[in-house]
């Protein structure tokens, strides 16, 4: 088999998949260290989702007034709905003032104050004291570019590492030997249609959310989950699935990303009442509340009848009442995208908005060093040798049911170095590259050959509007027991036709029909888990607001779900929370009993 495709082989002792943020972050952090890396990338560098980023990165740094780690661990605590593990977010709180000055002396090119420090901004669910005090400015911004500054900046200094880049080169699987290490990844050229191994000593996936599994997503057409469609192929589990974050002010119709920030500039939202309702129902963090909570507010306003618009489906986002200048200094991209996607002059009139689908806290179960797990009952935290995952792929569990806006980018850029550090630790640059299991690749290739061939019935854009319009009616803000249940019987028969797709184009080089069909095929399990997880799931926590079951259910629910996706059927089981903090108090760690549960209000 393997003899019908020229592959050229390559060896180093890391291979990145991915080249956002997280896997820039890991790529240069493995590289400061002299281990030899390979960072390759299905899109050039700096047009990775990351580069779409907005309003910013979470660390208290405290420029703007009084902030400590504790407080920012707090609200990603209360943000995740008890569903996080509790190391990996003292580990994400803590480390994360050190990995924006990191940022910043890579050369991030940060908004300043008057006195010349990173300047910080407001974000939902971000407040001092515990949840006890005001809201707090900690999400370090670049204007209303962050993720675009924090890519460019990375992708510079992995270049002057050494990292060496493969540009425009897919991956399309894992290889694993016998007894389950990861040995590396096959990947296509996509210019010259030459087929790649990579046979790496430790294999990070940085491959990001699939946020096209559902119709309207803020995601990139890129978000194709292809880390968790690699994993799932290989038995492995899939983590968190169904919590799906819809973030409130996607724009109406094109789906594009209004940020946060706007609403941190002092920007809020009213019905067709003209009604600031988020008073009502946040009264103290009003518009910054949690962003599941805001999406749900808006939600129900329409429902309810209170919609704007011709047809009462949609919500107002004012920032008309903000003096130009702060427009032009802090908000310059989305005055650009409110102009183009929904013809706003946002000086003057409101933009329209809708919860849109933003971010998966799901993904590849691992802990905060990144490493990937295939927790057993006997080992809930066994790991698999050589491979890790990080960012949006990965799982830490950092967000538990719901993330904090600005905790995306800071996820990236802590857990890649964690990644690094740990890969440190553990790859020998010495020790030779383990022989590759030809039985594995000899699989691989023949997947991807497989598909090349597809000469079925449906055609590949024909099965994923399929998929989408399933996703988005039957997994979205609220759920039920009758949607869920209608959308797990629609997705496995909607996965079932894989077997049926149709390929038209059979050559190797800039093959997009190809290229999207294997999408296609990691999109799905990811879909599936995704249904499956949520109609298993009997309560309301985070992100999965399910009418049936309106509460939290802690004593039942407090624990990670797991999908092992196998075609079109898919097997549940769940993993205890981590609920052990890395300090003690003792050591200056937090005083548990500030994080114990307790009803999510702002
Ligand atoms: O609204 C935003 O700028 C998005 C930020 C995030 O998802 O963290």
């Amino acid at each position: 088999m393997t003899a019908s495709y020229d592959i050229t082989h390559h060896t180093y002792d890391v291979v990145v998949v991915g080249a956002g943020g997280s896997g820039l972050r890991a790529t240069l952090g493995m590289a400061e260290q002299g281990l030899k890396t390979a960072c390759i990338s299905k899109v050039f560098p700096t047009r990775s989702h990351t580069v779409a980023a907005q309003g910013g990165i979470a660390a208290s740094l405290g420029n703007m007034g009084p902030d400590h780690w504790q407080w920012h661990m707090y609200d990603t605590v209360k943000g995740s709905d008890w569903l996080g593990d509790t190391d990996a977010m003292e580990y994400l709180a803590r480390e994360a003032p050190k990995a924006v000055y990191e940022l910043e002396h890579y050369g991030v090119p940060f908004s300043r104050t008057e006195e010349g420090k990173i300047y910080q901004r407001p974000f939902g669910g971000h407040t001092t004291e515990f949840g006890e005090g005001p809201p707090v400015q900690r999400t370090c911004a670049a204007a209303d570019r962050t993720g675009h500054a924090i890519l460019h900046t990375l992708y510079g200094q992995s270049l002057k590492h050494n990292a060496e880049f493969y540009i425009e080169y897919f991956a399309t699987d894992l290889i694993m030997s016998e007894d389950g290490q990861c040995q590396g990844v096959v990947a296509w050229k996509l210019e010259d249609g030459t087929m790649h191994v990579f046979n790496a000593k430790t294999t990070v996936l940085a491959t990001g959310g699939y946020g096209r599994a559902y119709f309207s997503a803020t995601s990139a057409h890129t978000c194709t989950g292809d880390g968790g469609g690699m994993v799932a192929r290989q038995g492995l589990p899939l983590q968190d699935m169904e919590f799906v974050q819809f973030h409130p002010t996607g724009i109406y119709g094109a789906g594009c990303l209004i940020t946060e920030g706007a609403r941190g500039e002092g920007g809020y939202l009213t019905n067709s009442e003209g009604e600031r309702f988020m008073e009502r129902y946040a009264p103290t963090y009003k518009d910054l509340a949690s962003r599941d909570v805001v999406s749900r507010c808006m939600t129900m306003e329409i429902r309810e009848g209170r919609g704007v618009g011709e047809n009462k489906d949609h919500i107002h986002l004012h920032l008309n009442h903000l003096p130009p200048e702060t427009l032009d200094l802090r908000l310059p991209g989305i005055s650009e995208s409110a102009r183009i996607f929904a013809g706003v002059d946002l000086t003057k009139e409101p933009i329209p908005v809708l919860p849109t689908v933003h971010y998966n806290m799901g993904g590849i179960p691992t802990n905060y060093w990144g490493e990937v797990l295939n927790p057993t009952k006997k080992d809930p935290d066994a790991i698999v040798p050589g491979l890790m995952a990080v960012g949006e792929a990965g799982c830490a569990s950092v967000h538990g049911a719901n993330r904090l806006g600005s905790n995306s980018l800071i996820d990236l850029v802590v857990f890649g170095r964690a990644a690094a550090i740990k890969a440190g630790e553990v790859v020998d640059p010495d020790a030779s590259n383990p022989a590759l299991n030809q039985a594995s690749l000899d699989k691989a290739i023949a997947r991807f050959d497989d598909i090349r061939h597809a000469d079925g019935g449906t055609p590949t854009a024909e099965l994923r509007l399929e998929m989408q319009q399933a996703m988005q009616s039957d997994a979205a803000v609220f759920r039920t027991d009758k949607t869920l249940a209608e959308g797990v019987t629609k997705m496995e028969a909607i996965a079932a036709k894989i077997d049926d797709l149709h390929v038209t184009d059979r050559s190797l080089i800039w093959n997009s029909d190809l290229m999207e069909t294997l999408e296609l095929t990691n999109l799905m399990p990811n879909a599936l888990a995704t249904i499956v997880a949520a109609e298993a799931r009997k309560e309301s926590r985070g992100a999965h607001a399910h009418e049936d079951y309106p509460d939290r259910d802690d004593e039942n629910w407090r624990k990670h779900s797991l999908a092992v996706v196998n075609g079109s059927k898919t097997t549940l089981d769940y993993r205890p929370v981590h609920l052990n903090p890395l300090l003690g108090h003792n050591e200056g760690g937090i005083d548990m009993k500030k994080i114990a549960p307790k009803a999510r209000v702002y």
